[in-house]
């Protein structure tokens, strides 16, 4: 088979170890892909951007496709899942009228309250005036949210009422993302240890993978920047049994009902970004996609074979499916430039080790050039390993990332931590 994969970060070549271990699959095409993915054997990129629908169906035309897999959240917002569908290419991600569970925070928010799915209070607001006159009245902390994507920097907490008019008038007048200002939400500040549940779904069944815990903050102690997750570990020790069943209850279920009863039916992965908060677990946000770095830990931990999963969500036979997730645990632990998220430098060459059964590379901002590979991003790769225990994952995932070097190389050191606190 051949597969085409759009999207070029360290989740892309999660998703393209974990197709080529189908012995189904022949090739593969990334657009645009990156430098780790173009050196995988039997993968090749192609500098198309994820964002560029025509320049992809050209493409689909252009090459034997058997099955796309849509990985990325804006190409999926834009329609691509449409597009190549519309073309008879079978495709693994949500139409584009059920992505808008992440292109639009608005729609979601009203989706959500509209069929009872717990999340955190908010009121929406189209004008920035009104806005700020609301925004005297609130307490503090709280949260603005832009209702398109922003490049997982739509959120932003507020910590009084200064900020938050500053924030309106950045996000609503200013536009710094964009249409994505042209509404905004002011929502309740939550408290709660966040839990990422990504899960397979073809509209009719749910089927959760091991849950995961991101770490967003660019330095230790959840200090810095946000940025896009600087590691993850799974399984979430917050995640309880009991928590998972309430979940399925009160919030998965519902959710891909509630879509259906929409006529937006969805399949593909489903991401869940939880808070467990004392009043039970809210949804903060909904992902129409893997999240990344979430991917580098739960794919590792993935038994069964990734490919038939998404031919069988495509396919609406996901009941009689096979996923299945290894006992013990995993960590990724992203080396980044230093610097990110705000300014960074690129360009340098990136040393490799070796990695043993149970560890990955997943390279994300890093080109090809020849037999090297250039650092071009900010988040340059991700290291993780599998381990028996959280521990041994974490130590594996450490081992690995200090073998990498590259002149301007960064990671946090206490991904997973707070995970082996929540243990003991
Ligand atoms: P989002 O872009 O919606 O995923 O939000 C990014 C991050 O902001 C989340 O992972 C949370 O850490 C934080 N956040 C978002 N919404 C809330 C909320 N209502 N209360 C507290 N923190 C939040
Ligand atoms: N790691 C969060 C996300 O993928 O959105």
């Amino acid at each position: 088979m051949n597969i085409l994969i759009v999207g070029g970060g360290g989740r892309e070549h999660a998703v393209v170890k974990a197709l080529k271990r189908n012995r189904k699959v022949e090739k593969i095409y990334a657009l645009p892909g990156n430098g780790g993915i173009a050196q995988e054997e039997g993968a090749e990129c192609f500098p198309i951007k994820a964002t560029d629908l025509d320049g992809i169906e050209a493409f689909a035309k252009s090459h034997k496709i058997d099955f796309a897999a849509i990985t990325q959240d804006d190409p999926l917002v834009m329609g691509c899942v449409d597009r190549l569908e519309a073309l008879q290419i079978p495709c693994f991600g949500p139409t584009k009228a059920a992505a808008i569970i992440e292109g639009s925070k608005v729609y979601s928010k009203d989706l959500m309250k509209k069929y009872n799915i717990p999340t955190a209070k908010s009121e929406t607001f189209t004008d920035a005036g009104k806005a700020v006159a609301y925004l005297k009245t609130c307490d503090y902390p709280t949260v603005i949210k832009a209702d398109g994507l922003a490049a997982g920097k739509g959120a932003v907490i507020v910590a009084d009422f200064e900020e938050a008019k500053k924030t309106v008038d950045e996000i609503m007048v200013k536009k710094v993302f964009g249409a994505s200002g042209n509404q905004i939400l002011v929502e309740e500040f939550l408290t709660g240890p966040e839990v990422s549940v990504l899960s397979f779904t073809d509209g009719n069944v749910i089927v959760p993978m091991v849950s995961s815990m991101d770490h967003k903050r660019a330095k230790d102690n959840d200090e810095g920047l946000n940025t896009g997750g600087m590691g993850t570990v799974a399984p979430n020790p917050y995640y309880t049994k009991e928590i998972a069943k309430e979940c399925m209850d009160k919030i998965f279920l519902p959710t891909v009902k509630a879509l259906n009863k929409e006529g937006r039916t969805f399949k593909g992965c489903i991401f869940f970004g939880l808070m467990l908060t004392p009043k039970g677990p809210k949804v903060i946000e909904y992902n129409c996609r893997f999240g990344d770095p979430e991917t580098q830990v739960v794919l590792p931990l993935l038994e069964s074979d990734l490919l038939e999963i998404m031919l069988a969500v495509r396919e609406g036979r996901l009941k009689e499916s096979d996923v299945r997730f290894r006992d013990g645990a995993a960590c990724c632990v992203i080396v980044a430039s230093d610097g990110y998220p705000s300014r960074y430098e690129t360009g340098y060459e990136i040393s490799l080790p070796e990695t043993k059964e149970g560890e990955y590379l997943y390279i994300a901002g890093a080109k090809a050039e020849g037999e090297k590979l250039l650092t071009s991003g900010g988040r340059v790769l991700g290291a993780s390993a599998v381990g028996n225990t959280l521990q041994e994952a974490i130590g594996g995932a450490y081992a690995l990332a200090e073998k990498v070097s590259f002149q301007n190389a960064y990671m946090r050191k206490d991904i997973g931590q707070r995970a082996l606190r929540a243990l003991q």
